[in-house]
């Protein structure tokens, strides 16, 4: 299964760029920017990955992208992803990023976005691996902090493909973000948003992903399997839901915990499978991911084909280019 799961031609959607960050790059990146690390070495920082819940895990992970502060740093990071995508066989990646974080420590949005470009342009003609750009508002910032990232980036449109919601859930609903899901719509972008699973309202913000944000994906979006009405609603609408189950595998309920994956199959909605924050993760990209995904969710071959099928289906390119993968 391992081997099949390795050679499955895959496509990848729900990955931060910045959760792809090693801890060996983060002392390489630390040394060429003249910062100093409060960890004694590669393993002392991984040990320090430890984590229970959204908030905390996204201490740390805000704590080790400090250390991206120059184009090249951008660069190294966007490559060093892919080059890893395309030796487990992915086709095609979407990927995240965070620019307010950078923004707040003086790093401009052309260094950001220019940094990643160039490395998305020398790893399709290295490796053949094609991807595009997601820009996250950092939900938990302010709304005037999302505005003034999504008008820094507007005219560099021609290098992102949508805009995404991430960060902490509590007390930031997708509502919050109306004015800037449809300015970005306005400017022709596609949009998805995180509902992490188990989150404060949680089927309030799937329904104002949905209808307020007007959502083309879901990025989680695990606790859907508990509200037939919202099943119901992002079948008409055709969503695609990118799970990521290291993460966010399981819904607590009041019986079982729900698996993610199997409901989301034996409901028919789409769902993809992806990694994450992989860094942080247990440097589990998606190969490791898909073979933990089959042994939990006791997937078959042929539903690992369907989810592949369904993760080229989600993305944001021409029907002529789908093609060409499918
Ligand atoms: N959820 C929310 N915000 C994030 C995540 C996530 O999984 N990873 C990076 N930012
Ligand atoms: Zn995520």
């Amino acid at each position: 299964m391992a081997r099949f799961i390795a050679e499955m031609p895959k496509a990848e959607f729900h990955v931060h760029l910045e959760g792809t960050l090693e801890a060996e790059m983060k002392f390489a990146l630390a040394r060429r920017n003249g910062l100093t690390l409060p960890y004694a070495d590669v393993a002392a920082m991984r040990r320090s990955y430890v984590y229970h819940d959204l908030p905390s895990f996204l201490a740390i992970y805000y704590d080790g992208m400090k250390v991206l502060l120059q184009e090249e740093d951008f660069y190294d990071l966007a490559h060093a992803y892919l080059a890893k995508a395309a030796s487990q066989n992915i086709l095609y990646a979407e990927m995240f990023f965070d620019p307010q974080e950078h923004l707040k420590r003086g790093v401009p949005m052309e260094a950001v976005i220019g940094g990643i470009t160039r490395a998305r342009a020398d790893a399709e003609k290295q490796f053949g691996i094609q991807s595009q750009l997601i820009l996250c508002f950092v939900r938990d910032l302010s709304a005037e902090s999302a505005m003034a990232a999504l008008d820094a980036a507007l005219p560099m449109k021609q290098h992102l493909v949508g805009v995404g919601l991430d960060s902490d859930e509590k007390g930031n609903p997708p509502a919050k973000f109306a004015a800037h899901f449809a300015k970005a719509r306005a400017a022709g972008l596609k949009v998805t948003a995180h509902c992490d699973v188990n989150q404060e309202n949680t089927l309030d913000h799937i329904r104002q992903a949905i209808v307020d944000l007007k959502v083309d994906r879901i990025d989680h979006g695990g606790n859907i399997l508990q509200s037939p009405e919202l099943i119901a609603l992002a079948k008409r609408r055709d969503l695609f839901f990118t799970v990521c189950p290291t993460f966010s595998g399981r819904v607590k309920s009041e019986g079982q915990p729900i698996d993610v994956v199997r409901g989301m199959l034996d409901q028919g909605l789409n769902v993809t499978i992806n990694s994450d924050d992989p860094a942080y993760m247990g440097s589990e990209y998606l190969n490791e991911v898909l073979v933990r995904a089959q042994a939990q969710s006791a997937l078959t071959q042929q539903e690992l084909v369907r989810i592949e099928r369904n993760a080229f289906n989600a993305a944001w390119i021409s029907e002529e280019r789908r093609k060409h993968f499918l």
